[in-house]
């Protein structure tokens, strides 16, 4: 297969997306407009000068220039809007279903109220259903670098809004915050009824993906690039059947890993892992979801066969009933059939 012909393969696949931070999907563009309506200052003077400081050395680099863009988001109509233009995008690469993160306190410690956030973020993807019938759900993650009690606050207001929340997650600087540090606010969370997921492994030893699994007893491994420096994990993680939502373009741009060729993800389907493919925060770094398979499906040559393997799982891996996970897994084997004739 050439590799025009699989970039079309790729473009028609329906898929899922379970690894997408909405605060990384502010295009810059949209970025000036939101800051200008706002009377919000941005440490650059124009899209270009933004864009070229999206030169990233490791996570911290990154999580630095993504907070300071987020903070220009006051109102419910800014969160509606990243949220739409998210939608849009997706809607012309045949994501069918999509489970987004936000960092609520992000906002809340700016002053912004818990249910702004939220409204916003919830309409727009109410409306992109009605619209293009991209199915979702929310995530809200806990920032990693702030204290346990911090998130338990976050936790505590979003029980007022349990009802558009499926799941919680961590995220932000993994190094030196272990999963083991948010023990009892997911222990909370989970009596709560909420599902877990949380970032381990991207940066962060192959411990704290195990801390990830036994402590916080997560349903999906956010990254779990450095699960494959422990081979007792790779098996433990095979056996569970736990989902890696892994993302290609940003392991590349934070420097996770050299080059995309070094990338473990053919080695993760080689092994059995339940490996998606996702965007992380495709402003930043330089591609929706797919981009990511093109990115990756050509760097390590994967066959129609592997992508629709990917595709599959990211059904698999959703918070999504097991009757729609069939039908939308019918849908990928209904395609690649079709292409195939
Ligand atoms: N927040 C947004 N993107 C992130 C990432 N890739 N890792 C940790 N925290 C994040
Ligand atoms: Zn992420």
């Amino acid at each position: 297969m050439n590799n025009t012909s699989k970039k079309d393969f790729i473009q028609g696949i329906p898929k899922a997306e379970l690894h997408l931070h909405i605060e990384g999907t502010f295009e810059p563009e949209l970025m000036f407009e939101i800051a200008k309506r706002n009377h919000k200052k941005i440490k650059y003077n124009s899209v270009e000068e933004l864009k070229k400081a999206y030169n990233f050395d490791n996570l911290q680099d990154f999580l630095n220039i993504y907070y300071e863009g987020a903070g220009v988001l006051m109102k419910e109509q800014d969160f509606y809007d990243i949220t739409w233009a998210y939608l849009e995008k997706i809607s012309s690469q045949n994501v069918i279903h999509t489970e987004i993160f936000f960092d609520p306190q992000t906002h809340t410690e700016r002053g912004i109220p818990f249910g702004t956030v939220i409204n916003g973020i919830n309409e727009a993807l109410k409306e992109g259903q009605k619209k293009w019938g991209i199915s979702f759900k929310i995530i809200m993650c806990f920032l990693r670098h702030l204290e346990e009690s911090a998130a338990m606050k976050a936790l505590e207001e979003a029980l007022d809004y349990k009802n558009m929340i499926t799941a919680v997650g961590l995220d932000s600087s993994e190094i030196g915050n272990p999963p083991s540090k948010f023990q009892r606010v997911f222990e909370r969370a989970r009596k709560k009824g909420f599902l877990t997921v949380a970032h381990a492994g991207e940066e962060g030893p192959a411990e704290y993906v195990w801390e990830a699994l036994d402590v916080l007893k997560v349903s999906r491994v956010d990254h779990g690039n450095h699960s494959l420096d422990d081979e007792n994990l790779v098996q433990e993680l095979i056996k569970r059947k736990m989902p890696l939502t892994v993302c290609p373009l940003s392991n590349l741009k934070l420097k996770v890993v050299k080059n995309l060729q070094k990338h473990p993800l053919k080695t993760m389907l080689q092994k059995g892992l339940l490996a998606t493919i996702n965007s992380d925060d495709p402003a930043y770094f330089g591609g929706y979801v797919n981009e990511n398979y093109w990115a990756i499906a050509e760097a390590l040559n994967l066959s129609e066969a592997e992508i629709a393997t990917l595709a599959k799982n990211s059904f698999k891996a959703s918070f999504l009933y097991e009757k729609t996970k069939r039908e939308m897994i019918k849908g990928v084997n209904d395609y690649h059939r079709q292409t195939m004739l």
